[in-house]
């Protein structure tokens, strides 16, 4: 069974090691490749939410559960996170930053379809949305190199794509609008 403690010791020497996301990398793949364990470990997800696990200046493990169908806007996070979904389906866009754009606004530049029991890395300056494409809760266990909470960082407007200050609160407002619809 996934045992939070271990998991954040093990992201702990992993960042000793390396400060990169390079070796956390590889304790989320471990976790995530059994995600049964994951469930077992963290509980069946019942709504969409984030539930913090564990916060510190150089390192926050978050749990994600994305409701069913739901989207969130383009942000970034200005440091790197390792994602590593145990059960549904994660479908990310990448976006660029227009060059000299007054409103900062994006264009596509990717985009990365993650399954269960994969582990992906995000690089610092990462612009991503993220949809959960299935018709369920989908949950993945998101790692930052950082802050994550007192990061300041953007959103971007999803019809308009210009840049804003990151808005903590509209996040939680749009898993609230996204467990009402579900
Ligand atoms: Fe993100």
């Amino acid at each position: 069974m996934f045992d939070l403690d271990s998991f954040a010791a093990d992201c702990r020497a992993a960042l000793r090691e390396d400060s990169s996301h390079k070796a956390v990398r590889e304790v989320v793949a471990r976790a995530v490749s059994d995600p049964s364990a994951m469930l077992a470990g963290l509980g069946e997800p019942k709504r969409g939410e984030v539930q913090k696990l564990y916060h510190a200046d150089d390192l926050t493990i978050i749990n994600v559960i994305w409701a069913p169908h739901m989207t969130i806007m383009p942000h970034n996070h200005e440091m790197w996170a390792v994602i590593g979904v145990y059960t549904g389906r994660e479908d990310n866009i990448f976006w660029r930053r227009l060059p000299e754009d007054a409103q900062g606004r994006l264009e596509a530049a990717g985009a990365k379809s993650l399954a269960v029991r994969d582990a992906a890395p995000l690089g610092r300056d990462i612009i991503h949305s993220v949809t959960n494409p299935v018709p369920r809760l989908t949950a993945a266990i998101h790692v930052y190199g950082g802050d994550f909470y007192a990061q300041p960082r953007s959103e971007w407007d999803p019809e308009t794509l210009s840049e804003h200050p990151y808005d903590v609160t509209k996040t939680l407002r749009l898993f609230d609008e996204a467990n009402a619809a579900a």
